[in-house]
């Protein structure tokens, strides 16, 4: 387990940025942290690092949004069920290329187990601690 301190939303960035290089194909990285904390942040910055050049948005109302068929960034917040979540095919992109999550708590059973997780901790504009 690394931690990395990140003072600003643009550390952050920079720091998802070259983690995305430690990633395989098929990875599977459970972002977790509080509202707030800067999930959506590392996933832009993963996103980022693995080449992706469209806008990253937030997923929260689609739960899943797909980049070049290849990369996969879920929100689970609003998820109510692990049926749900399987009725929505979303078991079906893990291992199918590079899925980042946030939220996965709401989907446990469904996971890969050999999923990565980074964790982030801290709230508002304080600094951040990313635990990896
Ligand atoms: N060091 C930092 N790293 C990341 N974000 C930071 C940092 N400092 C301040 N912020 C701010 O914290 C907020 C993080 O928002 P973000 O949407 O990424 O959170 P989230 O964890 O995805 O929340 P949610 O659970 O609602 O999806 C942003 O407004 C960002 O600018
Ligand atoms: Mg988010």
């Amino acid at each position: 387990m690394s931690v990395y301190l990140s003072h600003s939303e643009a550390e952050t960035l920079a720091w998802a940025e070259e983690y995305a290089k430690t990633l395989a194909d098929e990875d599977t990285v459970l972002l977790e942290g509080n509202m707030g904390a800067g999930k959506t942040v590392l996933a832009k910055g993963i996103l980022k690092g693995l080449g992706v050049l469209e806008e990253v948005t937030s997923p929260t109302y689609a739960y899943v949004n797909a980049y070049g068929g290849r990369f996969f960034h879920f929100d689970c917040y609003r998820i109510a069920s692990e049926a749900q979540a399987l009725g929505l095919g979303l078991a079906d992109y893990f291992g199918r290329g590079i899925c980042l999550v946030e939220w996965s708590d709401r989907i446990l059973s469904l996971l890969p187990g050999n999923a990565k997780r980074v964790v982030i901790r801290g709230s508002g504009e304080g600094a951040r601690e990313i635990e990896f």
